[in-house]
């Protein structure tokens, strides 16, 4: 069994942040999201995998994976983001004729995909695929079922046969290359699997859709990535390895090594990552702090602030802020009292 996992999208909806790195490699909960996939695939005795890229992702993405242990990584480039059937056929040559995993880089699951693996290893379905129940499945693949058999996949219906979403992972055999090379592009111009499994259930094969067990997030939008920190460290071990001094920890805390806490309170669950400093500042809950950023003066909860953001003097409480690699907000002294920002293109700004 290998594992494929898809990392060369444009994450537009989460412009300014993706306009610089892939969502991919974006920190959450001091890791990047494609650690998680990783750690997962392995927790599911996948250890062969490959990582389909774009020019654009290759370089971020081969750097966040570096050094990681345990797994066999490959490269494959897809030129040109075609959509996930088109991925999955750009990876046929490396993928051979094994059973695979197919993983979309940017999805995140509370107990791992072990269950969908066994199940396929139980034998009998050509696919299985991960299921999820959303409030607003709109925006989602939605499967209609009967049982755990997946009679019809649509991929972002307006009007949703049921509640459950196409969660990002699913196991396949060799069949599904023959169908994917024989699709249409969707209506957003894209190669959908939801539409190579349509075909494949069409064909008289068996799909499973089993339940995703604990929570499962898709980081599509900065919301998603906030709510997705908190649900990780809400998990987190606490453990100091940093300097705290004159300073208060409450709660669930990570300080990791280099990072000094300094005058402040932190409150958890949060995450202190390495090389950061906190001084004469307050860290609420739900709060990941990169690595080498500086948080002084300043109050910040359920909130990510990137490696080597720089938060200071900030006079209002910042909440619900996903702060950029090495972003800075600060204030200024003197007249006139008055805002002054500088933003990358797409940026959004909330002034209270
Ligand atoms: C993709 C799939 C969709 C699935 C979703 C899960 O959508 O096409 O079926 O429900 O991932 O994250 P996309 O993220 O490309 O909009």
């Amino acid at each position: 069994m290998k594992g494929l996992i898809l990392a060369a999208g444009r994450g537009t909806r989460l412009r300014p942040l993706t306009h610089t790195r892939p969502k991919p490699v974006i920190r959450v909960a001091g890791r990047p999201i494609i650690h998680y996939a990783l750690e997962n695939l392995k927790g599911a005795g996948v250890r062969e995998i490959g990582v389909v890229v774009s020019p654009d992702t290759h370089g971020d993405v081969q750097a966040a994976l570096n050094g990681v242990a345990g797994v066999e990584v490959s490269y494959v480039l897809q030129e040109e983001p075609q959509g996930l059937a088109h991925a999955v056929g750009v990876a046929r040559t490396w993928l051979q004729d094994d059973p695979f995993v197919l993983y979309l880089g940017d999805n995140l699951f509370e107990r791992g995909i072990a269950p969908f693996v066994e199940a396929f290893r139980r034998g009998g379905p050509a696919a299985v695929v991960a299921l999820a129940r959303v409030e607003d499945p709109r925006q989602f693949g939605v499967a209609q079922v009967e049982g755990s058999r997946i009679l019809r996949l649509i991929e972002k219906p307006a009007e949703p046969p049921s509640d459950l979403a196409v969660a990002g992972v699913y196991v396949f055999d060799t069949r599904i290359h023959d169908l994917i090379e024989g699709l249409e592009p969707s209506a957003r111009g894209e190669y959908e699997i939801t539409d190579a499994i349509q075909r494949l259930i069409d064909d008289g094969h068996e799909v499973q859709g089993l339940p995703i067990e604990g929570w499962w997030k898709d980081t599509g939008r900065a919301e998603d990535l906030l709510d997705a920190n908190r649900l990780l460290l809400a998990g987190i071990e606490p453990g100091n390895d940093g300097h705290v001094e004159e300073s208060r920890l409450i709660g669930r805390v990570v300080i990791e090594k280099g990072a000094t806490v300094r005058r402040s309170t932190v409150m958890g669950p949060a995450l202190i990552a390495a090389d950061s400093l906190v001084e004469d500042a307050f860290v609420g809950p739900f709060t990941a702090v990169g690595p080498g950023a500086e948080v002084r003066g300043s109050e910040v909860e359920y909130s990510i602030v990137a490696d080597r953001a720089v938060i200071e003097d900030v006079p209002t409480r910042l909440q619900e802020c996903v702060i950029g690699v090495g972003a800075r907000v600060t204030s200024r002294a003197g007249l006139p009292r008055a805002h002054r920002l500088v933003l990358g293109d797409e940026s959004r700004v909330e002034i209270g």
